[in-house]
């Protein structure tokens, strides 16, 4: 297995060391979290009792293969922890995040947990976010205005395709990935974006993490603010 792989999978088997019996866990989207959802699987079979809200269709779909059992907002109000991963995280652990394209379920998800645990291969620590494009969340409808207003902010906004085909997300709606290069007001960047008309939500993740599981030449290092 590629070395960025395996530490993903390495960061991912580690985190369900955190979850306790009786837990409603929030299961983020991604490969390094499809590896803790492989994990979380075997450990259901043994008989762990928890539930899982899914941030994705995707993850959704794996849970079930998996015999994850899941539940959603309706049945609970809160979320014990939350486990996902990342496309880039700094040093006060901010994230950015999206780029599977799940970034308003995750966000809602992340926010409404008692903890968030971010687990990432080495490669996704950075000391600024912005190398990696922002996605940004927004309707469908005039997204051309959307973006046009967005680029005003300092960067060239992409519409995702996936093989030629407009990206749509699990909420309908389309993603731009902006290019912003060096962030250094990660927050006054994502506030600014919110204020936007036809922004749904941005992949800036700002205070929400509270622990960061980074597994480097399968090497573990467990951030803890
Ligand atoms: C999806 C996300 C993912 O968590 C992020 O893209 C990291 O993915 P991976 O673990 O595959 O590198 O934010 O919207």
């Amino acid at each position: 297995m590629e070395q960025r792989n395996l530490d993903k999978k390495i960061a991912g088997e580690e985190a369900v060391n955190f979850i306790k019996d009786g837990m409603t866990i929030g299961l983020g989207s991604g490969s390094t979290v499809n590896w803790m959802l492989q994990k979380l699987g075997e450990l259901v079979k043994e008989g762990l009792q928890i539930k899982g809200i899914p941030s994705s269709r995707k993850t959704e779909r794996l849970a079930k293969e998996l015999g994850i059992p899941l539940t959603d907002f309706s049945k609970v109000a809160k979320i014990d922890l939350a486990i996902d991963g990342a496309d880039e995280v700094d040093d006060y652990f901010n994230l950015l995040k999206g780029g599977g394209g799940s970034l308003v379920r995750e966000k809602i998800i992340d926010t409404a947990a008692d903890e968030l645990i971010i687990i990432v291969d080495g490669s996704k620590i950075v000391p600024q976010l912005g190398a990696f494009p922002l996605p940004v969340e927004v309707l469908p409808f005039g997204w051309e205005i959307t973006a046009t207003t967005i680029s005003k902010l300092g960067c060239v906004p992409k519409l995702r395709k996936i093989d030629k085909e407009v990206f749509v997300s699990d909420n309908g709606n389309y993603i731009l990935d902006c290019q912003f290069n060096a962030m250094k007001q990660p927050q006054n960047l994502h506030e600014k974006l919110k204020q936007v008309v036809g922004v749904v939500e941005t992949g800036l993740f700002i205070n929400i993490a509270s622990k960061v599981i980074v597994a480097k030449h399968k090497e573990i290092e467990i951030l803890s603010k």
